[in-house]
């Protein structure tokens, strides 16, 4: 077993970060730890303008039109919440996928239990996305929002964005994007899109630390705040401030944490998405590639790839899970998405994630969800290749064993 962890569990949170990040964490917490926004000495400045910097990297790094659309969330989980529940009125229509994570999935079930919601949830086929033509079948007069992952956590299936973007523009749908997934590692240009809400977390492919997130907020969507309290300014009112972004960032922010955000995206924009998409695509082929090889050699054990299709477009992850040709009789032998994690786990020191990803529906929609789910490899551009042949190669090990 190597001493040195192969961390391929990148779509639950990137690991390690780079060195910036760290060290920006470090010193800003020792150097400017005063309050943002509610002092006048230098510590508070000073972290002021830091969270302030890196709301202006969220920017550009989105393409948003001023650092003023952007509020800074504990995660995606709470951008989208915020999203939600701020634009939706009772009896108000919402279009979804199959393929949501709990993070959409179970805020439109809360609100749908008393606000009387109708919601749809749209097939996605998995090599495609959502199709456009399904969204507009689904089409109600009050039809509000349409909210969707931009890339699946669970099959890495990518909806095509700026189609949907376009159809819900021209058609005074709001847009709502969970990107999750993507942040980080796919072109994201808010404007271009027609995205009129972005979520995204800190701390997957934006490299920064947990407990960092966002939401872009498109100027002109009418959102309620789900939080009030101190902004460090217009103090003497009662009601919340009604500007961007003091009326979503109530209570004192993870200054040390957004610094470090904003050098993980400093990071990112000297790489280039570009270079990062590229050398993710390699190592999934890489990977594909390499788990091919397994299926052939162990003929007693089928090692199922779930959608989309080898050669298809996707996000840095694959899902895939196992089944056994043995009789019967052997049938105890069947393995488990969670048994291989673990193994590879204790036994090779390589984490990835099995299990149902947070995302009851997507599984439903694969028929994984009675199986124990699937075994989720999620590499990310720091990743070598070595990784990923070491993982192959112990995953040969691990089924050929149990034959
Ligand atoms: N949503 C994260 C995942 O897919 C945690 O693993």
């Amino acid at each position: 077993m190597k001493n040195t962890i192969i961390y391929l569990d990148n779509a639950a949170g990137s690991f390690p970060k780079p060195e910036s990040v760290y060290k920006t964490m470090d010193r800003v917490i020792r150097e400017s730890g005063g309050n943002p926004g509610r002092s006048g000495h230098k510590l508070s400045l000073s972290a002021s303008r830091l969270i302030e910097e890196t709301r202006l990297l969220c920017a550009k790094l989105f393409h948003a039109e001023s650092n003023e659309n952007i509020i800074f969330t504990n995660n995606a989980t709470t951008a989208l919440n915020i999203a939600i529940k701020g634009v939706i009125n009772p009896k108000d229509h919402i279009l979804t996928s199959t393929l949501e994570h709990n993070s959409v999935s179970r805020p439109l079930d809360y609100i749908n239990t008393f606000q009387l919601n109708n919601i749809t949830k749209i097939h996605t086929d998995l090599n495609h996305g959502l199709n456009v033509d399904d969204i507009k079948k689904s089409l109600l007069p009050n039809t509000k929002l349409l909210v969707c992952t931009h890339i699946s956590n669970v099959t890495g299936t990518i909806n095509d964005i700026a189609s949907i973007g376009a159809f819900c523009r021209d058609n005074g749908i709001i847009f709502l994007v969970d990107a999750a997934q993507s942040a980080g590692n796919k072109y994201i240009n808010v404007q271009e899109m027609c995205i009129d809400m972005l979520a995204f977390p800190g701390h997957k492919g934006l490299l920064g630390p947990q407990g960092t997130g966002g939401l872009y907020i498109r100027k002109g969507i009418e959102l309620k705040t789900i939080l009030q309290g101190g902004t460090g300014n217009l103090s003497e009112m009662l009601a919340q401030p009604d500007s961007m972004p003091y009326k979503f960032e109530s209570g004192t922010p993870n200054t040390h944490g957004l610094a470090g955000l904003g050098a993980g995206i400093k990071f990112i924009l000297d790489t280039g998405i570009d270079e990062i998409e590229k050398r993710e695509t390699f190592l999934i082929n890489r990977l594909i590639k390499g788990l091919q090889n397994i299926c052939v050699e162990n003929t007693t054990c089928s090692l199922n790839f779930i959608k989309p299709d080898i050669g298809i477009y996707r996000g840095s992850l694959l899902s895939i899970n196992f089944e056994n040709n043995l009789k019967k009789e052997c049938q105890q032998y069947q393995f488990s998405p969670t048994d291989i994690a673990m193994i590879l786990d204790n036994e090779y020191n390589i984490a990835v994630r099995s299990g149902l990803h947070c995302a009851a529906d997507a599984h439903r929609s694969l028929n994984t969800l009675e199986k124990g789910g699937t075994l989720r490899i999620s590499p990310n551009f720091m990743n070598t290749e070595e990784d990923i042949d070491d993982f192959c190669f112990a995953l040969k090990e691990i089924l050929s064993a149990r034959l």
